[in-house]
């Protein structure tokens, strides 16, 4: 038999140690440590990846592009890098309820005569079909079951042979290898680690299901992460329909890429437009909103940033921000009343990226500021002039990446003018000639001038 040890393991960063803490000393989080068994042999212990071992020159390695399985669904494939690698693990990881189990069915209804199976351990098969009617696809070849043990899970797999597999939750599954209870650590570890071995050795993808906290963090979190081949990452706002699916982590391809959906009645959608679903159309007139030119990964489109300004009611002034980064608006608004000698601290200011969606691209610093300072003066900016440029502490322009494709995307919403970085002006190609204005701004006080110009 083998013989068991005993360590305990923060469930935030996965940090190690030999005695249960109540703050983990390597992030810092409280009551995260778990305690965890380990087997001193078996299976874990013998495991072993390198197949065949002999060690070649580089020059005689042939690598040919990896095969990929076209999922029929073209945000998922551009999420995962150009469709599913075969025999890789890919964890698809969110809160409760925002739509895993829904894009994970909905996915394998879409498979056609693909042969696939959705073992689940959270619902059962009467419910997954109840499911399954509401979502669109005939689901030819669609095995389910309810089933919470690994083993049974993979016998099954072997009886059905699918080309793809779907393991909803890992946090509801067990192998009866361990002892550790379902949902613990060691458990999901497990799990992975023996789906990530069963894949590799058949060749067979697997998608794992992970629920994640609320701070934002996998449950038993960072060592699944380090087993899975791929981590997608789907979000959005409970009271919005739209989600967004990301990759945090790629073996195959890139982890910038995005993909929308937008959560219908009978499933979700492919948002491939994602710039008209953001954009609300009746903006004209409305003071406090600015449309920026954004990118997220690759991908080019417009975002509506509202701003709204109003006389702080208390002695702090509030500051309170939606989809944008709360410090970076704090350091916008420093410039502001810096460099613009705007007057804002007796103000309560409010941001909302429209639409549910969380933005990193600094490139939308200068449409946060323009629609804080038409909320301010209450006077509505140009409903066909877009804006992009990122704002440094002297309240000057700096450039952004991508800037052809973010004025191709304005001019194909139907903007009539664009400002951007000034000193970007001079490198656009030449060759050809955007059907829309583009505007070289240097400094703030430039663009502010430009926006609230009465003609
Ligand atoms: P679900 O996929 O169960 O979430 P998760 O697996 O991430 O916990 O999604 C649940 C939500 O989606 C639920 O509130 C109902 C909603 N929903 C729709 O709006 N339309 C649909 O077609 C389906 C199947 C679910
Ligand atoms: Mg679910």
């Amino acid at each position: 038999m083998a013989k068991a040890t005993v360590q305990y393991v923060c469930s935030s960063c996965g940090a190690k140690a030999p005695q249960m803490l109540g703050r983990c000393p390597v992030c810092g989080e409280w009551g995260t440590y778990e305690e965890e068994i380990i087997q001193r042999s078996g299976p874990t212990a013998k495991r072993s990846f390198s197949a065949s071992g002999q060690p070649k020159r580089l020059q005689d390695v042939e690598a040919t592009e990896e095969m990929r399985l076209d999922m029929h669904n073209g945000e998922l494939n551009r999420v995962l890098g150009g469709g599913l690698v075969p025999g890789s693990l890919v964890l698809l990881g969110g809160e409760p309820g925002i739509g895993k189990s829904t894009l994970a069915l909905q996915v394998l209804m879409q498979q056609g005569e693909r042969k696939t199976f959705y073992a689940s351990g959270e619902e059962s098969v009467r419910q997954l079909k109840l499911r399954a009617e509401r979502l669109a696809g005939d689901a030819e070849n669609l095995y389910i079951s309810s089933e919470t043990s690994l083993e049974r899970i993979l016998e099954q797999v072997k009886e059905i042979e699918p080309e793809i597999v779907v393991i909803d939750s890992i946090q509801t599954i067990g192998t009866e290898a361990i002892e550790a209870s379902i949902g613990s650590l060691s458990q999901v570890r497990e799990c992975a680690a023996r789906i990530l071995e069963f894949a590799k050795t058949r060749n067979i993808p697997f998608f794992i299901i992970g629920h994640i906290n609320k701070e934002g963090s996998l449950a038993g979190p960072k060592v699944l992460e380090h087993i899975v081949d791929t981590v997608l990452q789907f979000e959005g706002d409970q009271q919005y329909m739209y989600r967004i699916l990301r990759a945090q982590k790629n073996r195959f391809g890139s982890t910038s890429e995005l993909g929308i959906y937008e959560m219908q009645q009978n499933g979700l959608r492919e948002v491939s437009n994602p710039s008209e679903l953001l954009l609300s159309t009746a903006r004209e007139g409305l003071s406090g909103i600015a449309i920026a030119a954004a990118v997220e990964g690759a991908r080019p489109f417009l975002i509506e940033v509202q701003a709204l300004v109003s006389s702080a009611a208390y002695g702090t002034p509030q500051r309170s921000s939606t989809g944008f980064d709360g410090r970076r608006l704090n350091m916008l608004l420093a410039v502001l009343e810096k460099r613009v000698g705007f007057k804002l601290l007796q103000k309560d200011v409010f941001l909302n990226i429209a639409g549910g969606l969380r933005v990193q691209d600094p490139a939308i610093d200068l449409a946060v500021l323009a629609a804080v300072l038409s909320s301010n003066m209450d006077i509505a900016l140009d409903a066909g002039t877009c804006l992009c440029g990122e704002v440094g502490l002297a309240g000057e322009i700096r450039p952004v990446n991508r800037i052809e494709q973010r004025i191709q995307e304005a001019q194909k919403l139907g903007f009539r003018r664009i400002l951007i970085p000034a000193e970007q002006v001079e490198r656009l190609n030449r060759s050809h000639k955007p059907g829309i204005e583009v505007v070289p701004v240097k400094k703030v006080t430039d663009a502010f001038r430009l926006l609230i110009k009465k003609d």
